[in-house]
């Protein structure tokens, strides 16, 4: 999985490249988990650049007007996340002397901070052994160990089975790396399977149902 994520890796703005010594920035890392959160990699950018052009450190954004944090985040959509974009960037600031928290407790204090984003941020800007889960992580999941138990009921198998997989060793770029191949092999629909470096691994697969995997509880 990591051999596969040092060559396969998308090249993204915010990210170091796979196993290079360079120490992410936890503000950029905050900052681009944040604008992923319900919005593609692929509209993120331009939003991500601007950000980062205008506001380069939290201090900057902590000292930036809500008008214009709002106008700059227009488009992005769910304004809630820009509301608390600020108030995180305020209280790093204010009550954390501008330094990111290191661990996932202390970082799910923070605004607009929930489980998924403070463990991405442990694990990716702070390199400690966080489990990552987003909806990428959950369809990999549940195909890897044939998890037919529907969502939302099959959340604590899918940690489980993502804890287990979760190495101490880079767990930022193996995080990144299940979330690349949710994004890019393991997709919705007609998986790459020949592609992946999870296929003989795979029970979805064997069992002939990784398409239709995660199932979903009826509404
Ligand atoms: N989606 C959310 N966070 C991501 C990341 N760090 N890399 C790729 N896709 C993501």
């Amino acid at each position: 999985m990591q051999d596969w994520y040092t060559h396969q890796a998308r090249d993204l703005p915010w990210r170091v490249p796979p196993g290079s010594n360079a120490t992410p920035d936890p503000y950029r890392i905050w900052l681009s988990e944040v604008m992923l959160q319900q919005t593609t990699v692929a509209a993120v950018k331009a939003y991500y650049a601007k950000f980062t052009e205008i506001w380069p450190t939290v201090h900057d954004l902590a000292a930036a007007e809500d008008a214009a944090v709002m106008a700059a985040w227009a488009g992005l959509g769910y304004y809630a996340r820009a509301r608390n974009l600020l108030k995180c960037a305020r209280a790093v600031v204010t009550d954390h002397d501008g330094t990111f928290p290191r661990t996932e407790a202390d970082l799910l204090t923070l605004p607009g901070v929930g489980p998924y984003t403070a463990a991405a941020i442990a694990a990716i800007a702070f390199q400690q052994r966080a489990v990552v889960v987003d909806g990428n992580v959950e369809r990999v999941m549940t195909r890897l160990g044939a998890i037919t138990t529907p969502l939302p009921a099959a959340k604590p198998e899918i940690h489980a089975l993502a804890d287990i997989l979760t190495p101490e060793d880079r767990p930022g770029d193996h995080a990144q790396a299940v979330m690349d191949l949710g994004a890019t092999i393991c997709t919705p629909k007609s998986p790459a399977c020949v592609l992946c470096p999870l296929r003989d691994a795979c029970a979805g697969r064997k069992a002939g149902i990784a398409e239709t995997l995660p199932r979903k509880a009826a509404k």
